[in-house]
C-alpha cells in the first residue's frame, strides 16, 4: 500500500474553481464522468453541517428503522463520499459506489456546479442540510485540526478569515448555500436546516420520510429519532469516525462529534470578529431569501 504521507496536509488543489481537498483532486474525471442512476439518493451538504447525521436518518429510514441493520457497516462504507479518494490507502468512493445495489445514498460536498452531470440528469433525489455559518465556520476549524487530509487551519483568527474568502476546502459557503437553494425550483431537493434537526428531529424524520417517499410507523419514527441523537451517534462506533485510521482523523485532538449544538459560535467569536462577519454576510448574501438561524 501507498504511504498516504504524500496527501496529509497538503494545500487543496483548485478543480473547476474551487478548492479541493488534495488527496481527492487526483484524477478527478472519476467524479466528472460518474454514472447515477435514477434511484440513487444524494446527500449533500457544505462540509460540517450535519452530513453524517442526515446520511444516518436516511439509512435508517431505508433499513425500516432497525438500527441493527445500520451496523452492518460505518457510515462511510452505508454512504460512501462521492469524491472521496486516498489513492492507494482507501478505496474511492466512486468505486466502492460502483459496486453498491440500489437504492444508493451518495454523500458529497459538491457545489451545484462541479456535482457530476448525470444526477441532474437522472433527476435524483437530493437531501441538502445547511448549517448556519458561523457553527460551521467553527465545526470545520475543529474539523481541520484533527483531520490529517486537510490544511492546518492555523490560529482561529487565521482561520476565520479564510473561511469568509472562501479559501477552504470546498470553498465560499455562501455560494453553496445559495447553489442548492436556487436549484430546489427546478429539482427535487429538500433543503434542510441543521437548526431545525435540532429544534425537533422527529419532526424533521418524518419529512425526510414523507420525501423518500417511505411510510414509517410510529414506533419506526421514534426509534430513528432516539437513534440519530447526538448522544447516540456519539456512542455508535458505526457512526462516529473512530474507526476512520487515526494517521487520518486525530480524535485526541478534537473528537469528530465534537459538540453538537447550535450557538457554539458565541463561544469562539470576539465581538470585534462577530461584527465584522456580520457585515461581510450581508453583503454576500443580500438578494436572497434564504435565512439560517444561529441559535435556537
Ligand atoms: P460540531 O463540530 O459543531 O459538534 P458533518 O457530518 O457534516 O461533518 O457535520 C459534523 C457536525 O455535525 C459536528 O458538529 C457534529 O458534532 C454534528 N453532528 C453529528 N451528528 C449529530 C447529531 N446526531 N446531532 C447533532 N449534531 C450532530
Amino acid at each position: 500500500m501507498a504511504n498516504p504521507d504524500p496527501y496529509l496536509r497538503q494545500p487543496w488543489i483548485t478543480v473547476h474553481g474551487i478548492p479541493m481537498v488534495n488527496a481527492f483532486a487526483h484524477n478527478w474525471e472519476r467524479v466528472d464522468t460518474f454514472q447515477s442512476r435514477p434511484e440513487d439518493i444524494v446527500v449533500v451538504t457544505y462540509p460540517k453541517s450535519g452530513t453524517t447525521w442526515v446520511s444516518e436518518i436516511v439509512d435508517m429510514i431505508l433499513q425500516g428503522g432497525d438500527p441493527e441493520k445500520c451496523k452492518r457497516d460505518i457510515i462511510s462504507k452505508r454512504v460512501p463520499m462521492l469524491e472521496f479518494s486516498v489513492p492507494g490507502k482507501i478505496a474511492a468512493g466512486t468505486d466502492l459506489l460502483a459496486t453498491m445495489p440500489s437504492p444508493r445514498v451518495v454523500k458529497t460536498h459538491l457545489p451545484t456546479h462541479i456535482l457530476p452531470k448525470s444526477f441532474w440528469e437522472n433527476r435524483c433525489k437530493m437531501i441538502y442540510v445547511g448549517r448556519n455559518a458561523k457553527d460551521v465556520a467553527v465545526s470545520y476549524y475543529h474539523f481541520d485540526l484533527m483531520n490529517q487530509l486537510l490544511l492546518h487551519p492555523g490560529t482561529w483568527a487565521q482561520y476565520l478569515e479564510e473561511f469568509m474568502a472562501g479559501r477552504v476546502a470546498y470553498g465560499s459557503w455562501y455560494d453553496h448555500v445559495k447553489g442548492y437553494w436556487e436549484r430546489r425550483k427546478d429539482h427535487p431537493i429538500l433543503y434542510l436546516f441543521y437548526e431545525d434537526l435540532k429544534e425537533d428531529l422527529r419532526r424533521e424524520v418524518a419529512k425526510v420520510a414523507q420525501f423518500l417517499g417511505q411510510k414509517l410507523s410510529d414506533a419506526a419514527l421514534d426509534t430513528i429519532t432516539r437513534h440519530t441523537s447526538f448522544e447516540a451517534m456519539r456512542d455508535n462506533p458505526a457512526t462516529n469516525y473512530t474507526k476512520i485510521p487515526s494517521d487520518l482523523m486525530d480524535h485526541s485532538v478534537s473528537p469528530f462529534m465534537r459538540k453538537g449544538t447550535t450557538g457554539d459560535w458565541k463561544n469562539h467569536f470576539t465581538v470585534a470578529q462577530n461584527e465584522r462577519f456580520d457585515q461581510d454576510y450581508a453583503q454576500k448574501m443580500s438578494g436572497t431569501d434564504l435565512r439560517f438561524r444561529t441559535q435556537l
